[in-house]
């Protein structure tokens, strides 16, 4: 009986615990989401219309090995589907299509053991009807010239041209199931002399994606948490002599760890003059004492990327000079965080950021004339951010619109400046999303300000 009493009592935080872990991870967007986002586009495209929406295409990398797929945004956001050579067709009212009517139609790729023992399991078509309830669903094969009777449509909205999916590379073994229904497609509009209105399609889906759903802002909430892990854990580990491309293995270990299947982008580790390169991502310079060491690195999950950027000094200290630059810069920020506000222009964070870090650098003598600062500062303040890591943003601010604040100022060596401030580059760069009532940093789990970045390298990390 005791014994009985102790094991159910050593079990009990086994099962409470297993009680959340499923075997495959199970918090992805839900059916439910992309059926909304599809009545959403549906509301906003013309009487007899008809959108027409394809998957990305595999891309090879050299011989037989391809590149990591990377389902097109706008098909994902629309469907959930992960999967290559599919096509999804939206009518604006009910049509029919071999033998089913409806509004909502899927072509995806059938399923083939011989393949699957290969590559892995596809969902097929049953897979897509059960998994992302799709109600009309058919395998790619089916799709035929006059699978569309296009002389029923006033407008058609596709992306075969301007998504380059009819000028790609055909597969190995010919032209390949996407690329066969795009052609497809392609002849029966030429044939039936319709205009492809993409600019209208792409404009609608920038608008819905600008504004984020609830269940987006949780999987971004998760992606800005991991990268700020990884973050604040190259604070604690960096030192004179660590190589750029182990702050980032330590960063994206710490992606991995935690879920994430990719960084968002190409981890950007710069040190020393590299921290004056905006997108410098070769990270294999060795760092020295007294070297700035610039990380904008952030993780993907379940599609959804942050973008998360910090600048530490490796030594664990600030130099007078470094501190000045990197606290005007901070500055900025925080000036830019002012205008982060429901009904304020996209455009305003910038406008401020611009303001404060020309006055500054007026004040450090390193310009003389407004016009000078973009030579130090000479990019944007603000993206979207979201399945892209550069998302659409809305020209007003309001509540689900979730973008960077991200000001920088760069000082290259042979800069026409005193010496002093040569090898300086700074860019902080925070997630924020606007609510009803203001906003939220999303980021703000890492240290910005130059005493918490200083405390946080004092402390243990487990690769130091
Ligand atoms: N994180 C890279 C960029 O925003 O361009
Ligand atoms: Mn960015």
């Amino acid at each position: 009986m005791f014994k009985k009493t102790v094991l159910i009592l050593l079990c009990l935080p086994f099962f409470a615990s297993s009680q959340q872990v499923t075997e495959y991870p199970n918090d992805y967007l839900s059916p439910a989401f992309h059926a909304g986002r599809r009545a959403a586009l549906r509301e906003l495209m013309p009487k007899g219309s008809v959108a027409i929406l394809f998957a990305a295409q595999v891309r090879n990398r050299s011989n037989d090995v391809d590149f990591d797929y990377s389902q097109n945004r706008n098909f994902y956001y629309l469907t959930g589907l992960t999967e290559p050579n599919a096509m999804l067709v939206l009518f604006k009212e009910p049509a029919t299509l071999l033998g089913k009517t409806g509004t909502e139609f899927i072509f995806v790729e059938p399923r083939n053991p011989q393949r699957e023992m290969w590559t892995g399991k596809i969902l097929g078509a049953e897979g897509v009807m059960e998994r992302l309830k799709f109600e009309n669903v058919f395998t790619n094969d089916k799709f035929q010239y006059n699978t569309i009777d296009f002389s029923k449509t006033d407008s058609v909205f596709t992306g075969l041209y301007a998504e380059n999916i009819l000028s790609k590379y055909y597969g190995r073994n010919g032209m390949d199931p996407l690329s066969k229904m795009a052609s497809l497609v392609d002849s029966a509009l030429v044939q039936n002399k319709k205009p492809n209105a993409y600019n209208r399609l792409s404009g609608m889906l920038r608008g819905l994606r600008s504004i984020k759903q609830p269940e987006e802002i949780t999987l971004i909430e998760k992606a800005v948490s991991i990268s700020t892990q990884g973050h604040n854990d190259v604070m604690r580990a960096a030192k004179p002599g660590m190589t750029e491309y182990q702050a980032q293995a330590i960063m994206e270990y710490h992606f991995k760890k935690n879920g994430s299947e990719y960084p968002g982008y190409p981890s950007i580790n710069g040190s020393g003059e590299n921290t004056c390169i905006l997108h410098y991502e070769t990270n294999q310079r060795l760092t020295k004492d007294g070297d700035l060491l610039l990380s904008d690195c952030a993780a993907e999950y379940h599609g959804y990327s942050a973008d998360v950027t910090r600048t530490i000094p490796v030594n664990g200290k600030f130099s007078p000079e470094q501190k000045m630059i990197y606290e005007l810069v901070l500055a900025a920020q925080d000036s830019a965080f002012l205008q982060c506000k429901a009904g304020n222009n996209s455009s305003d964070p910038h406008r401020a950021a611009v303001r404060v870090i020309t006055e500054g650098l007026k004040k450090l003598g390193i310009i003389s004339t407004d016009q000078e600062v973009r030579t130090y500062f000479p990019h944007g303040t603000s993206h979207g951010l979201g399945l892209d890591v550069h998302d659409p943003n809305p020209m007003k601010l309001q509540p689900g619109a979730v973008f960077t604040v991200e000001p920088g100022i760069y000082i290259p060596p042979g800069s026409k400046c005193d010496q002093k401030w040569w090898n300086i580059g700074v860019r902080i760069e925070d997630d924020i999303l606007i609510t009803e009532t203001g906003y939220k940093n999303l980021s703000a789990g890492s240290p910005r300000t130059v005493a918490e970045i200083e405390k946080m390298m004092k402390q243990k990390s487990i690769f130091k």
